[in-house]
């Protein structure tokens, strides 16, 4: 007996190494070490012995009984570490399936350009306001003092919507109406900026689109004077475009504005460029608008946010804007 006694842990190695599952495992360990073993067997024939014999042999049976249970134990361990790996296989992500990296878009460049124009005006104190784009007459030339024959009302000039009486509906020519309607929705003080698409009877030319986008800047206060003007626009100038380039005012004519000028900057190369233009608030447009000439004053400018991006970025054609050619949108 003590022969196949000794030999057991052998069996249970080969058994156990044969398992592929923790039942297995269990399987093996009732063969062994349950009721119904050779162990158990052997442990119940003890009592038969004499106390010397039955010492030696029990010990016999607990040194294999250990060596079984631990070498069961080190097979359970590693078959559990081969279903977590075989699980943990199952369960991973291929991240390489994602073999190229998502392009995403941006915004477009004159949408930049808008976006940072109005955060460097809200940042100078100003707020921003919008209207429609398509208006009446009124809101685009007789509220802003255009004379009834004056020709920027001209139809090769404006398009006309074909809405109410002929010519009393239009694509705003400019950004200028919604000066009226802030003046009508709101007492002074006014500090608001306008930005928004307008439309002109032009062909498309590398200077000129039918459809293009201005900022307008309203300012209507108590005493305010030419020297506002020109010093807000000297300001902006330095903001937008950086410390080496300054800004004049050309004495010029709108209807709306009394003194006007044209705003140019002037490059770090010294070349000057034509960017819109600005003026006192004529006394009938602040009238138009609700408000009274002899109590408050205020000054104007509009330019346009196309070609300020054009500049920016040393774009020579204003064409390229709204060609939406991916190309040539994604440089910037
Ligand atoms: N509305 C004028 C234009 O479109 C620009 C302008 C705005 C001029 C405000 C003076 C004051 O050309």
């Amino acid at each position: 007996m003590n022969a196949d006694i000794a030999d057991l842990p052998a069996r249970a190695e080969q058994a156990a190494g044969g398992a592929t599952s923790l039942d297995e495992i269990q399987r093996v360990s009732t063969d062994f070490l349950g009721k119904k073993s050779a162990l158990a067997e052997a442990k119940k024939a003890l009592g038969a012995l004499d106390p010397d014999a039955r010492r030696s042999a029990g010990q016999l049976l607990n040194e294999v009984r250990d060596r079984i249970e631990s070498l069961l134990d080190a097979r359970r361990h590693e078959l559990s570490q081969t279903a977590r790996v075989a699980q943990l296989e199952t369960e991973r992500l291929d991240l390489t399936e994602i073999r190229e990296r998502t392009r995403l878009g941006h915004l477009h460049l004159v949408t930049q350009a808008r976006d940072r124009l109005e955060d460097l005006f809200v940042g100078m104190g100003f707020t921003v306001a919008e209207g429609p784009e398509i208006e009446d007459d009124w809101h685009n030339f007789g509220a802003l003092n255009f004379a009834v024959g004056h020709p920027a009302r001209a139809m090769q000039d404006t398009f006309y919507v074909n809405y109410g009486e002929p010519e009393s509906t239009l694509l705003r020519t400019h950004t200028s109406p919604v000066q009226i309607r802030v003046m009508q929705s709101q007492s002074p003080p006014i500090y608001s900026i306008m930005p928004g698409r307008v439309f002109r009877q032009d062909t498309a030319d590398a200077t000129h689109m039918p459809v293009f986008h201005q900022i307008e800047g309203l300012v209507v206060d108590r005493g305010i004077t030419f020297a506002d003007l020109a010093g807000t626009l000297e300001a902006f100038t330095s903001a937008y475009f950086g410390p080496g380039f300054t800004s004049r005012l050309r004495p010029s004519y709108f209807p709306f504005t009394e003194p006007s000028a044209e705003y140019d900057i002037r490059r770090p190369d010294g070349s000057w460029l034509e960017l819109g233009g600005c003026g006192m608030v004529h006394p009938n447009v602040l009238l138009a608008g609700g408000i009274d000439p002899e109590e408050y004053s205020g000054f104007a400018f509009g330019f346009g946010i196309d070609r300020l991006a054009l500049m920016r970025h040393g774009v020579d054609d204003l064409r390229e804007m709204f060609i939406n050619d991916v190309r040539f949108l994604r440089q910037f």
